[in-house]
């Protein structure tokens, strides 16, 4: 993993260091998830989804290998993180489907990069790339990709304790839904960005090459970029060691520290990947304005074809510190740690109790359309 050239970077690095004070936006590698040993150091859920309501089946990491849910595609070394799409399922059953999260969590002061080539879609489909404290809400959540049915943009958010909200967002996005991150406002919905690229998910991902996500979180705030494929920086695509996040531009989406105390409301996250079915949001008030039918009913029950597209196909997971600083908690090195071993064929039970991403989205929905017809009244006007 640290090659030649990333020496040869930590060097130069070094070098800088002694000429000018280096920006606190410099981070080095920490962690890689990648090729044959993508899955090695991941909690597999096991359980049915009892977070969000929706109708599948969690497995176990045995099971996501023997129904081959989640491997790696030994032409392309891409993980594939998917829903089943070749079992028929009758009625009162669930469909069996993938939530993992990662054996080791990353404080504050830490980057994550998500490189991927396609992301699940399609009627009654809820996936979600994202992170959360074991201790819930104290200690954060940040949803850096989510979406469902036939959406075709990325939906960022925060849900924390309260007293964290959005201010001064200095982000690309306009799409600002909700600024109170607590639980406790607005039926836990977050403080909501949307990225306005339809290229930030669905078959717009997927057709532009899909992209790679950037998680900040840092003293100063939490910022997540998204670069379409053709557009991803040159520091994150020849793979250096060491990035620099004041070559990213500005972010889509930007929690300044101004209104939101990182410290205090991020505690070190395991990063997630799951998929749902139906469930709160995507069985939500927005369902039959974009799907036909009942979503249990007509989408979940039967053959499975309507999932060919439910899907991650992750190229990499990098986990960056700040340059000097190491951010990586592991459970097998904390005192209180976990049982959690680092093989991914052990058998794992539940991780995080957090109770993610709350029901009622109506807010959210509604107050997009009245600032997107604010936006345009005031165009007009
Ligand atoms: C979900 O199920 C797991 C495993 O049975 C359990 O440990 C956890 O407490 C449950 N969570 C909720 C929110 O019910
Ligand atoms: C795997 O799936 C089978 C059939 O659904 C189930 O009986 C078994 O308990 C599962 N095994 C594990 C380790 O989860
Ligand atoms: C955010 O919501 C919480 C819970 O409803 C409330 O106590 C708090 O005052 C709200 N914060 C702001 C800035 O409105
Ligand atoms: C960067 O790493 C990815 C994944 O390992 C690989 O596909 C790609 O070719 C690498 N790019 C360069 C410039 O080395
Ligand atoms: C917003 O972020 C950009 C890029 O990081 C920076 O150059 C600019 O000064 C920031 N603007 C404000 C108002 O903080
Ligand atoms: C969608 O419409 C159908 C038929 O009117 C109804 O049975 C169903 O409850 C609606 N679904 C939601 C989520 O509102
Ligand atoms: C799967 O079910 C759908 C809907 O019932 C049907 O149209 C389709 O032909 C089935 N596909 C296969 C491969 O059986
Ligand atoms: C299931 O979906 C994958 C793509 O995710 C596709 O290659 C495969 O053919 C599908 N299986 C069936 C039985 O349709």
């Amino acid at each position: 993993m640290v090659s030649a050239h990333s020496m040869m970077a930590t060097a130069l690095a070094c070098l800088a260091f002694s000429v000018a004070p280096v920006a606190a936006t410099t981070y080095s590698m920490v962690k890689e998830y990648y090729g044959s040993s993508f899955f090695n150091e991941w909690t597999f859920y096991n359980n049915y989804d009892n977070l969000t309501n929706g109708d599948v089946n969690y497995v176990s990491a045995q099971n996501a290998t023997a129904y081959k849910l989640a491997y790696v595609d030994t032409a392309t070394n891409h993980a594939i993180i998917k829903v089943d799409n070749t079992s028929t399922v009758v009625y009162d059953n669930k469909r069996n489907s993938i939530r993992i999260a990662s054996v080791d969590s990353f404080g504050v002061g830490s980057l994550w990069v998500a490189d991927m080539y396609h992301v699940p879609y399609g009627c009654s489909v809820w996936p979600a790339w994202w992170s959360q404290a074991p201790l819930w809400p104290q200690g954060g959540e940040i949803d850096t990709f989510e979406g469902i049915n036939t959406n075709t943009q990325n939906q960022m958010s925060l849900h924390t304790e309260t007293g964290c909200t959005a201010v001064s967002q200095n982000q690309t996005s306009t799409l600002v839904a909700s600024t109170n991150c607590s639980y406790a406002a607005n039926s836990d919905q977050g403080c909501i960005v949307t990225d306005p690229s339809t290229a930030s998910y669905g078959a717009g991902f997927a057709s532009s090459g899909g992209g790679a996500f950037v998680t900040e979180m840092a003293s100063t705030g939490i910022s997540i970029w998204f670069f379409p494929r053709s557009q991803i920086p040159s520091s994150l695509s020849g793979n250096g060691s060491i990035i620099d996040t004041s070559t990213f531009g500005i972010p889509v989406a930007n929690w300044p520290s101004t209104g939101c105390n990182i410290a205090q409301f991020f505690q070190p996250q395991n990063l997630i990947f799951d998929i749902t079915l139906c469930g709160d949001w995507a069985d939500g008030v927005t369902w039959n304005s974009t799907c036909s039918g009942i979503c249990y009913n007509n989408w979940v029950m039967g053959n499975g074809t309507d999932y060919n597209n439910a899907y991650f196909e992750v190229g990499y997971v990098r986990v960056f510190s700040t340059e000097g600083t190491n951010t990586v908690v592991s459970p097998t090195t904390s005192a209180s740690g976990s049982s959690s071993t680092a093989s991914g064929s052990a058998t794992s039970s539940s991780s995080s109790a957090g109770l993610l991403h709350g029901g009622f989205w109506m807010t959210a929905t509604v107050l997009v359309i009245v600032g997107l017809v604010s936006s345009a009244l005031f165009t007009l006007a």
